[in-house]
């Protein structure tokens, strides 16, 4: 064979099942790998930069933009009014606008852009604008809108049983509420896009985004020109974690707005001071619950009300807020349910999709319960997790889907034990008894996560395959890789289908003129769903081969196999290149296009109930630490994880996703505070007021491990999600810091702890742990 694509390492070539690295990680190490900012520069290419609103909620009176136009460097100047086409740019619903209209409705909205020959001369120029608003006074919590009914879409509920008089007969009752910060993306490469004007008015855009074809579909829009003359490509993202999935378009859109109207190459990357202040992050959460449970610890009724701080517009929060619904059980049976997700409106940046995508939000706020319900009957929070764990016996969640594969209860057995879990719980008690100023907590949280997009259209995936005639392979799909793995788990799954060597395959950008119509690389399911797309190309090609060779060979099909780069015959291999040039000169064809759709899911809204997710994703993971009780400072000195990922397709990538998912999950829970002003300005706006984990926060001891069982339904060689799940497991981490603080008060009380848990936040837990112990002391010395 002839000198292999540069994706996959020497070493790696041959294996299609195994654990090998990463197709773009070599390039990525050595500075290789092509972002759109390493594209090189047209010498007429334009920059962006956009002149922003300075007040949370307000009328555009004035705007003179004259000094901006006479600005050195600047070519162009618009305002909504010169945008061609639509200006709404919103991915669901409406009110995402490109530039503002009559009125602005967060800090930061683009008001104005200028396209100048450098990025300095744009950003230069945006600053000379005189621009005259007139306040409004804006709404900036949930907690405000909720009060005041001001949301962006409609309040849902879903309902099981009777859970009035399941909270009315309850032995023993919790009411709370808490307040879950969002999270900022902070991917490494920022929001860009590339505008490059062709021919008949097309547009060709190169763009870091989770959703090409949405990209496609709105800079269409916003030009007023069909979607066939508008192509988006994607080769990778430095990271998205849902951040891409609808809030890049905004920069193919101005970048391709610029581009038609000068008819030159833009290129719009936006700093990232303004990527933290102008898109959106993961909502904010104020939940409310109240729960009735048994002498044992048994949850017999939860009722709950979710409220999402959505921003200024709907962006992707239907979604978001329903998934924080469905994962208001978590991994637990809660026998009788009402759960309530609110769609709060904000004069704030509109938020979106994240990693877990509203999953995570609601899953805190139930294991902070399951924390307190074993605080208040003396039990180990772990023992209370177990008894309400789905079962056989007790397997139906409040949206009416059965979980049908019960991983959980062993995998927690397993891990339970693995980590020593028992003897560890006795090592921490005996260490705060001893210890005045430090204390440890400990915390063992599972994750049950729902794979699906619960918007099931978006359930489908198409894909390309070609084989040339030097059997080298090329695969294309809907999916876009940013930094997950997809492009090398898609190519294994070929490579495992074609009996071939995974060195002969080479994955492609992601381009809608290849295959169209795709949904976003998110919800987990990239793999579900474009590994089975390409299998089914795969399929298509091996049916067609086989039946020639049948012919040719004069061997029965069912004797014909493709294994190690060979087509076996019953006495005989031919090589798969031989095969392929054979196959070609009788005129077989060596390509296909594949589709899937995810098969069983269906949720129908308007009763709350359905099957929304074809499978669960089930992990858990056991975290220690240590908190010093006069800061509040801490560390997190040993994680265990065991999770659930079917047959992995590639335990180095699936290990990989965990250790990342969990890190980033660990980062928003505990140090990533996102802090807003009196005003709706956001004050953490760049990595030295928001800080994200780095090296120094991992864990010494970090066990990860795969619970190697096969997906019971048919997905790619019965494998599983991984991308977002473990994220959540996670929040063992704040479980934990709540076990120490609670330990305070030899768990008699349990503080409120608001997430994240900065050392801040863990001061005034320890504090308020110690206040009790304070009233309870003078209390007995009262009563004595
Ligand atoms: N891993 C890396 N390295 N970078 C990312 O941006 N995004 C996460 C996850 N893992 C992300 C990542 C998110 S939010 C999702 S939904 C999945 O990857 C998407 O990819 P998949 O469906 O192929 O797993
Ligand atoms: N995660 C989960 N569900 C989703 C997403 C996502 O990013 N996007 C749409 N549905
Ligand atoms: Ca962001």
């Amino acid at each position: 064979m002839r000198k292999l694509p540069k994706s996959w390492p020497a070493d790696q070539a041959t294996t299609s099942k195994a654990a090998i690295a990463h197709e773009s990680a070599q390039k990525q190490v050595t500075g290789e790998a092509v972002y759109v900012d390493d594209i090189p520069e047209w010498p007429n290419q334009l920059h962006v930069a956009t002149g922003q609103s300075t007040i949370a909620h307000g009328n555009i009176r004035r705007i003179d933009l004259s000094a901006v136009r006479s600005a050195p460097g600047v070519v162009d100047v618009i305002v909504q009014q010169d945008i061609p086409g639509d200006p709404d740019i919103s991915p669901v619903f409406t009110g995402d606008l490109l530039l503002a209209g009559e009125q602005v409705n967060y800090i930061g909205q683009p008001i104005f852009a200028v396209a100048a020959t450098s990025f300095r001369a744009a950003q230069q120029a945006v600053a000379l604008a005189e621009i005259e608003l007139e306040p409004l006074q804006p709404r900036l919590t949930a907690e405000d809108a909720l009060a005041h009914e001001d949301f962006v879409l409609a309040t849902h509920s879903i309902a099981m049983g009777d859970v009035e008089a399941a909270l009315a007969n309850a032995p023993n009752r919790l009411q709370k509420s808490m307040s879950i910060r969002g999270q900022e993306h902070f991917y490494l490469e920022g929001q860009i896009s590339l505008a490059v004007p062709q021919e008949d008015g097309g547009m060709h855009v190169f763009s870091s985004s989770q959703h090409p074809s949405e990209v496609q579909k709105l800079v269409a829009h916003v030009l007023g020109v069909p979607l066939n003359l508008v192509t988006a490509e994607v080769r990778r993202m430095g990271g998205g974690f849902g951040g891409k999935e609808s809030q890049s378009a905004a920069l193919a859109c101005m970048a391709a707005v610029f581009a038609a109207r000068n008819q030159r190459p833009v290129k719009y990357r936006m700093p990232r001071k303004d990527d933290m202040v102008q898109t959106g992050k993961r909502h904010d959460f104020w939940n409310q619950y109240d729960v009735g449970f048994s002498e044992d610890g048994r949850i017999l009724g939860a009722r709950m009300i979710l409220a999402g701080k959505c921003g200024c517009t709907a962006d992707l929060s239907d979604g978001i807020v329903d998934r924080a619904m469905f994962h208001a059980d978590n991994a637990y049976s809660l026998n009788a349910a009402e759960i309530t997700g609110y769609r709060c409106r904000t004069n704030t940046v509109s938020n979106t999709a994240f990693r877990g995508f509203g999953g995570p939000k609601s899953m805190v706020t139930t294991e902070a319960t399951i924390e307190t319900i074993a605080h208040r009957l003396g039990l180990d929070a772990l023992d209370v997790r177990k008894r309400n764990l789905y079962c056989a016996e007790q397997d139906e969640t409040p949206y009416g889907q059965k979980v049908e594969q019960h991983v959980l209860p062993e995998l927690i057995e397993q891990l339970e034990s693995q980590s020593d879990y028992r003897a560890r719980r006795q090592a921490v008690k005996q260490f705060n008894n001893a210890c005045r100023w430090q204390k440890k907590g400990l915390a063992l949280t599972p994750v049950k996560f729902g794979i699906s997009f619960t918007s099931k259209h978006l359930n489908q995936a198409g894909a390309l395959v070609h084989i040339f005639l030097d059997g080298s392979v090329m695969v294309n799909h809907g999916g876009t890789e940013m930094g997950q793995g997809l492009f090398t788990k898609v190519a294994q799954i070929v490579a495992r289908g074609l009996g071939i060597s995974v060195s002969r395959i080479r994955p492609s950008a992601t381009r809608t003129d290849k295959v169209p119509n795709t949904a976003p690389t998110a919800a987990s399911a990239g793999t579900d769903m474009n590994g089975m797309a390409a299998l089914d190309a795969v399929n298509k090609i091996k049916s067609a081969l086989f039946e020639f060779a049948g012919e040719h060979y004069r061997v029965p099909v069912a004797d014909i196999s493709l294994k190690d780069d060979c087509l076996w015959l019953k006495d005989r291999t031919i090589p798969f290149e031989e095969l392929v040039k054979i196959a070609y000169m009788n005129r077989i064809p060596l390509w296909s296009s594949g589709f899937y759709k995810t098969p069983k899911i269906g949720y129908d809204r308007s009763t709350g109930k359905g099957r929304p997710f074809y499978y669960f994703s089930n992990g858990a993971a056991v975290s220690e630490v240590v908190v010093d009780m006069l800061t509040g400072e801490y560390k997190v000195i040993r994680v265990d994880i065991l999770h659930d990922v079917g047959h992995s397709l590639n335990p180095a990538i699936d290990i990989g996703q965990i250790e990342g998912g969990f890190i980033q999950g660990m980062g928003w829970l505990t140090t990533e505070e996102l802090l807003w002003d009196e005003h709706g300005r956001i004050i953490s706006n760049s990595p030295a007021n928001y800080k994200i984990p780095t090296a120094h926060d991992v864990p010494e001891i970090f066990n990860v491990a795969l619970f190697d069982r096969p997906n019971t339904e048919e997905t790619a060689y019965h494998s599983k999600a991984v991308g977002e799940p473990p994220l959540m497991l996670a929040i063992s981490v704040w479980c934990a810091l709540l076990d120490a603080c609670a330990s305070v008060s030899e768990y008699a009380f349990t503080p409120d702890l608001n997430a994240p848990a900065t050392p801040e936040q863990v001061l005034n837990a320890i504090q308020a742990a110690q206040a009790y112990n304070a009233e309870q002391s003078a209390n007995t010395e009262e009563s004595c």
